[in-house]
């Protein structure tokens, strides 16, 4: 017994300690992480009535302000001492104290609300047995900055007494999706970052997910129906390494709600490494809702089932919600017929490309692989309505001397193999580009299908751009220029690559023959 109470002694003198050193290090950090005038420093890990004394009458205070037990002080003393700081760099720990409201700090008066820099840090609120009331929290802006656009880390966490059920949906905290609300009289939501095939029966009423979907090493047989209640999902979706066939078990899943700003490349949603997928076939997904409008929204479906495919209903979706993806290992399915929903303004004309010749006129969307060869000249004209390409784009062999047609081609999806647009030997093709070129999306396999071959045409084809090789110009936004991003190579661009000459089902027209209908027409 005695032995057990020392080793039981000992245990707890050394968590405290553990804790202790692990605050100190913390608090290391934050200081050596910013560049900070030593006077706002607070270099404490404990405020209470002796540390008090030393806070900073800073506008912007660096250090991490723990709040616990062993505080004794009253809020208004608090406030007072708080009272100039309207920014905090670092982080705050609020756990097992007695207060019953979070009106510690005063908005700043320019602001109007608090801003935290807590991407050193971040924010606890934990244990907290008369926590009744978080909504000041609502007048704090949590402030971070890193190329993952990574939200800080921001925990409320078994406070019994707080009913958290609308805390993230107002003030300034709608706009996160990684919140940590959990264990408190009532959460948010559910968070969606601990699902196993144990915890999924937890998931049985859950509506709305927080911290994302993440799927993960779940391969025994998972009663995913327990999620069939989901509706929103905030954050990013990443479901990998399960044995998954599809996502139909997502049934009431309509809204996926993300935080991603500007062109930062930050994944939204990821299915990766699932053998057995063949299909998305969420039955009633809508909606990506960004936080602000006009930034990146990435998705990527990498290594899946080699069947994965996607309906055409499933494409306009991911263009309808301005989705770009990094990889896209997917095929058409086979069953699936291209429809434009009556929503759409124009009436699209949908055609199926077997050559240029047979090609109807005004086609808005084209299913194959597009060839334009020589003899095609006049033919060309055809394309001026194309908006929607779902193939690749070749020119070849060609006598045209611009091929400003393609003017209003806003969308290519090229999942087959190859380079998607490749224009070649074109003698007198001066102009590739026009000004009022529209490509907004590109969707490929990989990456490496991004290649545009330009090769053996005009030398002046790349005097648009200043003897660069692009398709529009991009330098107004890095997210369109993302969004369409090509790797140009060959000849008329650098280093010359060997072309592989596309053929499409066209009728064998002798070369000769060929030639003489160019000669004819130019
Ligand atoms: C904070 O205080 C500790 C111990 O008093 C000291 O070692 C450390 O240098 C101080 N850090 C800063 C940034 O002033
Ligand atoms: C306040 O905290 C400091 C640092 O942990 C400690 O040295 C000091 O004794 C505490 N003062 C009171 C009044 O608890
Ligand atoms: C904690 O706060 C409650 C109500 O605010 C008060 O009744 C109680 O005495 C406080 N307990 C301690 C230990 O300060
Ligand atoms: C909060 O309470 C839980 C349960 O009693 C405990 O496991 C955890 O360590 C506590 N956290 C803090 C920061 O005190
Ligand atoms: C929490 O607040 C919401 C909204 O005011 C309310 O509908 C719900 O019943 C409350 N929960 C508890 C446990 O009091
Ligand atoms: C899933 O398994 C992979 C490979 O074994 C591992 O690297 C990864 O950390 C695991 N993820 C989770 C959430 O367990
Ligand atoms: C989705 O997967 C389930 C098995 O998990 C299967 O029964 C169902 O037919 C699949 N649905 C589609 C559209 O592939
Ligand atoms: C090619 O560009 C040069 C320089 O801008 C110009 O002088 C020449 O006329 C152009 N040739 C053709 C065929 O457009």
């Amino acid at each position: 017994m005695r032995l057990l109470s020392v080793f039981y002694h000992s245990l707890i003198f050394s968590l405290v300690f553990c804790y202790e050193t692990q605050l100190e290090a913390d608090l290391d950090f934050v200081l050596n992480s910013y560049n900070h005038d030593p006077k706002c420093a607070f270099n404490y890990t404990q405020v209470n009535s002796t540390t008090i004394k030393f806070f900073p009458k800073c506008d912007l205070v660096f250090g991490i302000i723990v709040i616990n037990k062993n505080t004794d002080l009253t809020v208004s003393q608090m406030q007072n001492a708080f009272k100039n700081m309207a920014s905090l760099a670092g982080g705050v720990r609020i756990e097992n104290s007695n207060l019953s409201r979070l009106s510690i700090f005063t908005p700043g008066k320019k602001e109007g609300y608090f801003s935290f820099y807590c991407e050193t840090y971040g924010v606890y609120i934990t244990n907290n047995s008369n926590l009744v009331d978080a909504s000041d929290l609502w007048q704090t802006y949590p402030l971070y900055d890193n190329k993952e656009n990574k939200e800080c880390d921001f925990r409320i966490e078994n406070n019994p007494k707080l009913n958290a059920s609308y805390l993230c949906d107002f003030g300034t905290f709608w706009q996160f999706m990684d919140l940590k609300v959990k264990g408190n009289e009532e959460d948010c939501g559910c968070q969606g970052d601990e699902i196993t095939a144990a915890s999924l029966p937890g998931y049985k009423n859950s509506q709305v997910l927080y911290r994302g979907l993440k799927l993960q090493n779940i391969t025994d047989s998972a009663d995913y129906s327990y999620l069939s209640n989901i509706q929103t999902i905030k954050g990013t979706i990443d479901i990998r390494n399960t044995n998954l066939q599809n996502l139909s078990f997502l049934e009431s899943f309509r809204s996926l709600k993300i935080n991603n700003l500007g062109s930062v490349l930050k994944m939204s949603f990821n299915l990766q490494d699932n053998s057995q997928m063949t299909r998305l076939a969420l039955p009633v997904f809508a909606r990506v809702e960004n936080i602000e409008f006009g930034h990146l929204q990435l998705f990527n479906f990498e290594n899946l089932h080699p069947d994965f495919c996607l309906t055409y209903e499933e494409i306009l979706l991911f263009f309808d919600n301005y989705v770009s993806f990094t990889n896209l290992h997917a095929k058409i399915c086979e069953d699936s017929v291209l429809e434009f929903p009556k929503s759409y303004v124009e009436d699209l004309r949908i055609c199926h490309f077997e050559s240029m010749n047979k090609l109807p006129n005004d086609c808005g969307a084209i299913i194959g692989d597009v060839i334009v060869d020589a003899g095609d000249e006049l033919n060309i004209k055809k394309i001026d309505k194309l908006v929607y390409l779902f193939g690749s784009l070749t020119i070849q062999n060609t006598a045209l001397t611009t091929v400003d047609q393609f003017h209003r081609l806003e969308y290519i999806v090229h999942l087959g193999s190859g380079p998607v647009i490749q224009v070649t030997s074109n003698k007198q093709l001066t102009k590739f580009t026009s000004m009022y070129n529209s490509l907004t999306y590109l969707y490929t396999r990989s990456e490496k299908n991004r290649e545009a071959v330009f090769q053996d045409n005009h030398p002046n084809i790349t005097n648009a751009f200043g003897g660069e090789c692009r398709f529009r110009d991009t330098t107004v936004s890095d997210v369109l220029a993302y969004q369409i991003r090509m790797h140009f190579t060959g000849g008329d661009c650098g280093e010359r690559v060997e072309v592989v000459s596309r053929s499409g089902g066209q009728l064998g027209v002798p070369a000769g023959i060929t030639m003489l209908i160019v000669i004819y027409f130019v």
